[in-house]
């Protein structure tokens, strides 16, 4: 298996709406164990497949890491069902924008429908930090940005870093 270069902001792929899975075959599976691999490899709670520039209705989460206590998922095709009424801030990153972190309001908990790796539709309420990462996950599926949480303002603060970073790593040392 294999790391892959994650999509850094802004970029076309994170901006829209990825395809849904059809058939989950032996492509998508071993796309899923990179998209582990590669999340894992940067220390990240979530990844959705836009973010290794794959526009497919894939996320792979994993918010135990930080006690070593893996409880990998995968979610294929995911869609927010329910959604708490009460809200929780919590601060948040992002692998596709390094070093950026700040508070994103979210519903506390929400219930999500989606295929397993197997094919097999489920139902799962994620609460507290999971509710979290699922939610920061499925909007990238949809081409939202964390970024699109907050003021204007700010975004557009992070937008210019993000383009001097990339600028950066462009430049031959
Ligand atoms: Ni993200």
């Amino acid at each position: 298996m294999s790391v892959l270069d994650i999509v850094f902001a802004p970029s076309e792929v994170l901006s829209k709406k990825a395809l849904v899975v059809g058939n989950i075959d032996k492509a998508i599976k071993d796309l899923v164990n990179n998209m582990f691999d590669t999340m894992y490899e940067n220390n990240g709670v979530g990844l959705a497949a836009p973010q290794i520039n794959q526009s497919l209705q894939i996320l792979v989460m994993d918010c135990s890491s930080k006690d070593n206590n893996y409880n990998s998922t995968v979610l294929i095709n995911p869609k927010i069902i329910i959604k708490s009424e009460g809200f929780q801030v919590h601060e948040e990153g992002c692998l596709s924008f390094p070093n950026q972190y700040f508070e994103v309001k979210r519903p506390e908990f929400v219930k999500v429908n989606y295929l397993d790796i197997v094919g097999k539709r489920k139902e799962k309420i994620f609460n507290g930090f999971e509710a979290v990462c699922v939610q920061h996950e499925i909007d990238h599926l949809a081409g939202t940005l964390f970024t699109s949480h907050i003021s204007r303002l700010k975004r557009h603060m992070i937008l210019k870093k993000m383009q001097k970073f990339k600028k950066n790593l462009n430049k031959p040392i």
